[in-house]
């Protein structure tokens, strides 16, 4: 099985000194970097826009993971194209069609993925699958970090990797996830993991990375 990529989430690094803070996850040996951009109306929070994105594209080579909680989204997906992310991902319901956003990240060149709420099912995907690069399960409700892994999720990570079959997309969690859980979710068919409060807690970035790769079983 291919290594398990470790994602970090921006949104538990200090704001003040972002570029930095991108830097010290690239050294500390993260795979990708997870970027949450929130407008405060698909999400009672907001984070970051593309212009955001564009200045930490310099600070890395490694995969800007892009994770839009934004609605509606297709207005937005050139800006961060153009910004230098990598992946862009939607939520299910961010927009009324989501084959239509799905096939505009691709045409713009870029990774596309979905993103599942706790309470969002994976049959959603049925229709979308041959047009995916990555699906993100959230094991917590978008909107904040440091919340409660929500176990329920582990099923669903289990039915979705039966429902992808041989194609090659990336499973990616995303809320909660530590080295308590971390195993739990790569049985059951994660390949990515996305952590903040994890990896940025107590400043021990690279301890912190590679307690959730060792929990991960790579
Ligand atoms: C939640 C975000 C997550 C979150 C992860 O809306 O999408 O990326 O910040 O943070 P932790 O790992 O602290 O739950
Ligand atoms: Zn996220």
């Amino acid at each position: 099985m291919a290594e398990i990529k470790i994602a970090p989430s921006i949104l538990s690094a200090d704001f003040a000194r972002l570029g930095e803070e991108v830097r010290a996850i690239d050294a500390a040996g993260c795979d990708w970097v997870h970027v949450d951009v929130m407008d405060g109306h698909y999400v009672p929070n907001i984070t970051i826009g593309p212009d955001v994105v564009k200045a930490l594209r310099p600070h890395t080579d490694k995969p800007l993971d892009v994770h839009l909680m934004i609605a509606p989204c297709d207005p937005f997906l050139e800006a961060f194209a153009d910004a230098g992310a990598d992946i862009i991902t939607v939520h299910a319901e961010a927009g009324p069609h989501l084959d239509r956003s799905l096939q505009a990240i691709k045409a713009l060149g870029k990774k596309a993925g979905v993103s599942l709420n706790p309470s969002t099912p994976e049959t959603v995907l049925d229709y979308v699958l041959d047009r995916l690069d990555l699906i993100l399960v959230m094991s917590v409700n978008p909107g904040f970090g440091g919340q409660g892994f929500i176990p329920a999720q582990i099923d669903k990570i289990a039915r979705i990797k039966d429902m992808i079959g041989g194609r090659e997309i990336e499973i990616e969690v995303d809320g909660g996830i530590n080295p308590d859980n971390a195993g739990a979710v790569v049985a059951a068919g994660a390949t990515a993991l996305v952590a903040g409060s994890a990896v940025f807690k107590g400043g021990a970035y690279g301890q912190n990375i590679s307690a959730i790769r060792k929990a991960a079983g790579g």
